[in-house]
């Protein structure tokens, strides 16, 4: 395709809308590195670096909530890096620095070495030289046992998105301005889409093409994606998907080792069955061919690669005595109230998947140890439980029901450990390594000041576990004001809201403005508000606690 001059500054003009993307989260890597047998550094205690850092929304939320560890961002949009500066000393961040750079201008030996190195939404969108230059340097950046996640966009999934952005490209050429591009993209869009289903109802044709159903796919995804995305990602300059086994490759050239993708439940391939999963392990010459035949699959369009130097060497498969040093958690309840029947091995409970709202889509479990540690988990959440901890909560759970297990307790756990791994792969479990400091009552609210500006300005927090989250509008006005101060200041504060007119607290669904059902209704408006915010989470409460596992 041939490429369009950019605007003078693409990212000055339309800055990336900046906040956090959990696959890049630390502690995610850090448990994943050690289930493929790396001693990855604790995040509690690391250093990390991030490639096309925009303004640093994925970095503020680690560095707040792990003060011991150090982050750096590079990008060469002196605008974006401005603005990071600029939100550092608003927050007075001491573990984070910002450069203003380009990554072919960078020198490893002058950065040092890492941890970590996040390039997020950066490896497809950049020249070829600069693609080369970040899996070069990878090598020399990473510590040992350093980890780098890299996102980038895949065929076959571009293929057809490749023809709309072919359209938007041609249509916008010339245009001085990314916000011209952006509008005179859409308009072309809407144009071809609305002249394809005209053309078929011209010809007599009764069915859509497969071609107009591709393009009513991608218009969907142009007319949902706000601006800032469109210009970044459509009309970018460069956007250069590639097949999986092409980057797998370049990265090994570069002396680097796949070490598997931030999706694990991508990996094991669960949504196929299992005499076409054999079949396709059965044609793949090896893991990376295998991969890249359920790329193939699934139609594919963006990948988040986890590597490290090659001379780390990963393991190939996941270890399952890595468990021995994870923390679990899970906060999907059970689809049917749990009992002293439903914990039987005889019934079969679904566990909904983690982050997903179908309730039909779901993890069986029958055994019932197993069973019994995700009804603890869930109790627990957000906390997240050791193994030796959850295994006991679990056996207590089964005596209250009243349910003994039978047999030897070593292989109860060898099941439990099997089945949690099961879940972790199907998405019906998270791990961690370091527990964030997570809020241990409700009583003084506490939002880390990183999220309460973010609340103010967009409405995007991140979840202690790296999530996004757009506040409601009632918790944009609210979490401003969770600095921990005592309850009567807060409810004072909420008073204030109220008589702006920016907050209604109701009671029975009526609106309370003033009198003396006003506190009462603030108050239990506080109570449900802090409870959700908890159970996100993003209420923090000082020091970070570090797992058993976590050196
Ligand atoms: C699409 S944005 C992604 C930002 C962020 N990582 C994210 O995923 O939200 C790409 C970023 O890479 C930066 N960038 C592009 N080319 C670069 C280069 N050669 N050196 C440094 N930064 C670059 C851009 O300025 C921009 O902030």
């Amino acid at each position: 395709m041939a490429p369009q001059p950019p605007p003078a500054d693409s990212y000055a003009e339309l800055p990336y809308p900046s906040y956090c993307h959990p696959l890049t989260g630390v502690d995610g890597l850090c448990a994943r590195g050690r289930l493929f047998g790396l001693a990855t550094a604790p995040t509690a205690r690391c250093r990390v670096l991030e490639l096309g850092c925009a303004s640093g929304g994925n970095l503020f939320p680690l560095a707040e909530l792990w003060p011991d560890s150090r982050f750096v961002g590079v990008d060469r949009s002196q605008t974006q890096i401005s603005a990071a500066r600029e939100l550092a000393a608003t927050l007075g961040s001491r573990n984070i620095e910002f450069l203003a750079a380009d990554i072919l201008d960078l020198d490893p030996e002058a950065l040092g070495r890492f941890d970590y190195v996040l390039c997020h939404g950066v490896w497809s969108w950049v020249p070829e030289p600069v693609r080369a230059r970040i899996l070069a340097m990878l090598p020399e950046l990473l510590r040992p046992a350093g980890l780098a996640v890299i996102s980038y966009n895949v065929y076959p999934g571009w293929h057809m998105r490749e023809v709309v952005r072919g359209l938007m490209v041609e249509r916008s050429r010339g245009l001085a301005s990314a916000g011209a591009q952006v509008v005179r993209a859409r308009e072309a869009v809407e144009l071809v889409h609305a002249s394809i289903a005209a053309r078929r109802a011209h010809i007599g044709a009764e069915a859509p093409s497969v071609y107009e159903q591709a393009f009513a796919r991608e218009r969907e995804v142009v007319r949902r994606l706000p601006d800032a995305f469109l210009a970044h990602e459509h009309l970018e300059q460069d956007n250069t998907p590639v097949r999986f086994c092409e980057f797998a490759e370049r990265a090994q050239a570069a002396g680097l080792a796949y070490v598997g993708d931030a999706e694990l439940d991508t990996m094991v391939a669960r949504d196929l069955p299992p005499d076409t999963l054999a079949a396709l392990q059965a044609a793949a010459e090896d893991r990376v061919g295998f991969e890249q035949l359920l790329d193939f699959v699934r139609n594919r369009e963006l990948r988040h690669s986890i590597l490290c130097r090659r001379d780390a060497n990963p393991r190939a498969e996941i270890d399952p005595a890595a468990l021995e040093t994870l923390r679990f958690a899970q906060h999907s309840r059970p689809l049917v109230e749990i009992s002293a029947a439903t914990l039987r091995p005889e019934t079969a409970v679904v566990f909904p998947l983690h982050g997903s709202d179908d309730e039909r889509a779901g993890i069986r479990v029958s055994d019932p140890l197993t069973k019994a540690a995700l009804v603890e988990l869930c109790a627990r959440w957000p906390a997240s439980v050791e193994l030796p901890a959850l295994e006991r909560g679990a056996r207590e759970r089964l005596a209250q029901a009243g349910l003994e297990l039978e047999g030897d307790p070593a292989q109860h756990r060898a099941q439990l450990c099997a089945s949690l791994l099961e879940c972790l792969l199907r998405r019906a479990l998270s791990v961690r390594v370091c527990e964030p400091p997570l809020a241990r009552s409700l009583t003084r609210p506490r939002v880390g000041a990183f999220n309460r500006e973010m609340a103010a300005r967009t409405g995007w927090v991140a979840g202690l576990d790296h999530q996004p989250f757009m506040l409601d509008p009632t918790l944009r006005h609210l979490v401003p004001l969770l600095d921990g101060r005592e309850r009567p200041a807060l409810l004072t504060a909420l008073r204030e809201l109220v008589a702006r007119g920016a907050l209604v607290p109701r009671r029975d669904g009526v609106p309370v403005l003033d009198g003396p059902q006003l506190d009462a209704a603030l108050e239990s408006f506080l109570q449900a508000s802090s409870t959700s915010l908890a159970r996100l989470p993003v209420l923090v409460s000082p020091p970070p606690v570090e797992s058993a596992g976590g050196e």
